[in-house]
């Protein structure tokens, strides 16, 4: 008996079920009452005062769960339906106790001209800020070689720094964690943007070749078609880890930034360097699984090492099945279970996972390997792509993730949690102003909030004079 109560409660810290609690409570308690014939009464007695502890809890816990939920929003208390609760039950990440599960996606926006973040960059970050909520910024190339869309902001001129800092400083002000994404798109840009109109870099010489990704230019040229990029040197890799280091350590010291999500999906230059499709050096960065990881590897060392040895302020965003750019890998499960495993022995924030079909919802089938994967990983994971709050709150409630990002719903509706939780109308995105610098503040800062009516944002003035200067 005693036995059998040991194995019950230990394998029952509040999460088990309030049966399972039960029954060790009272197993518990019969042994101790049989004392004499059963073990030792110190054993019993300990055993006993412990089941106790988790009955309450259990009962404190199965309260809170029958009574109706309230989220409070921006100091505003909002009801939230049974099935969507898990959206609003906070998570912890990394120095963080956030108090809702809908986290600001990384979207690139396009509205940084000169790419420096101007002041509507920080009204549009805090209109989308809520008190205990977790947004990312838009990815912000570390190096000037690796821009590859119009007026994005970077993180690695002193202007651009400096133009960072009021627009952490105005979502700091609504009570939110804010990191940003640390990006070098890689082989997915253009002469244009490179120092003395050189070919963009990449692991190997090969081009993204399907038509249907085209580039733009830094002042609004093309579309192009992608050029054949330049493999790097293998000596010229420390450089870009330096990069990545450097506008870490400016983005946190300068910038004010709580933290850095390492950008190594969607196709750009880590990614391009994890998948065989794109990687077909034959130095130590090619070639075996350990080597293709090898870069992404070093930049999280080296940033965690920028930011003091704090790994809580460092997380990574990766797309295991998700072939954006045409990057693709012929066995993506061996490569991501090695990558996840050697990530979870660095103590991050967390691991920002993408669906398999990031911008519609993936089908059980096809999310069957990423959460298989997901489970090589034991921190905080999020999960995104093609959400919305029924299917998020199901994710969670399964257990597949700790929070949901939310992208093209949260860019259109600033108060997103508050509409889930209200089951309100959500505002429509308008796909042809999310990446057009020449849109101005128009499908920018012009999104209603709930109770609103929408008044038509202005288009930029010449949104490249200062590109052009
Ligand atoms: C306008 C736009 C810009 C994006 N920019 C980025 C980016 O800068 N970095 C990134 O990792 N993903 C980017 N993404 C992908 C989103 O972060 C997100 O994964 C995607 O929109 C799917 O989520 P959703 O279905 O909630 O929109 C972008 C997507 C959109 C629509």
């Amino acid at each position: 008996m005693l036995l059998t109560a040991t194995a019950v409660l230990y394998s029952c810290p509040v999460a088990a079920s309030p049966c399972a609690c039960a029954c060790a409570c009272w197993l518990a308690y019969t042994c101790n009452k049989r004392a004499r014939a059963c073990p030792p009464p110190a054993v019993c007695a300990v055993l006993h005062k412990r089941a106790q502890v988790w009955c309450f809890q259990h009962f404190l816990l199965i309260t809170r769960r029958s009574l109706p939920q309230v989220f409070s929003f921006n100091g505003e208390t909002v009801p939230v339906p049974a099935s969507l609760k898990p959206l609003f039950r906070g998570f912890t990440m990394g120095h963080h106790t956030l108090s809702h599960n809908c986290v600001y996606a990384p979207l690139t926006r396009c509205r940084s001209f000169g790419t420096v973040p101007s002041p509507m960059v920080a009204t549009y970050y805090s209109q989308r800020a809520s008190k205990g909520g977790f947004m990312l910024t838009e990815a912000a190339p570390v190096d000037v070689t690796g821009h590859g869309y119009p007026c994005t902001p970077g993180l690695h001129t002193d202007a651009q720094l400096s133009a960072w800092k009021p627009v952490v400083d105005a979502v700091h002000a609504k009570g939110a964690v804010f990191f940003t994404q640390l990006w070098h798109v890689g082989r997915a840009s253009h002469s244009e943007y490179q120092p003395d109109g050189a070919a963009p870099v990449a692991p190997s010489a090969i081009a993204i070749t399907d038509p249907a990704w085209t580039v733009y230019g830094p002042t609004g040229s093309g579309p192009h078609p992608y050029p054949v990029p330049r493999a790097l040197e293998t000596s010229e890799i420390a450089g870009i880890v330096a990069a990545y280091a450097n506008a870490a350590k400016r983005a946190v010291n300068e910038a004010g930034f709580d933290g850095v999500e390492v950008h190594s999906a969607n196709g750009y230059l880590l990614n391009e360097f994890l998948c065989d499709g794109t990687n077909t050096r034959s130095d130590s960065y090619g070639g075996s699984i350990e080597n293709r990881c090898r870069l992404t590897l070093e930049v999280m060392r080296a940033v965690i090492q920028a930011l003091g040895g704090d790994a809580k302020k460092v997380g990574i965003r990766l797309a295991p099945f998700n072939m954006f750019l045409q990057c693709s890998d012929s066995d993506p499960m061996a490569l991501y279970t090695h990558l996840l495993k050697e990530l979870d022995a660095l103590g991050l924030a967390y691991v920002h996972l993408i669906m398999p079909r990031q911008f519609e919802p993936s089908s059980e089938e096809e999310t069957k390997n990423l959460y298989a994967l997901r489970a090589h990983y034991s921190g905080t994971v999020l999960l995104a792509g093609g959400f919305d709050a029924a299917s998020g709150a199901a994710a969670l409630a399964a257990g597949h993730g700790h929070a949901i990002v939310y992208g093209r719903h949260y860019l259109a509706n600033p108060d997103l949690p508050k509409r889930f939780a209200l089951g309100a109308e959500l505002n429509a995105y308008d796909r042809n102003t999310f990446y057009d610098p020449t849109a101005g503040d128009r499908g920018y800062t012009d999104y209603p909030f709930l109770g609103q009516t929408k008044t038509e944002g202005v288009p930029a003035v010449d949104p490249f004079a200062a590109v052009k200067a």
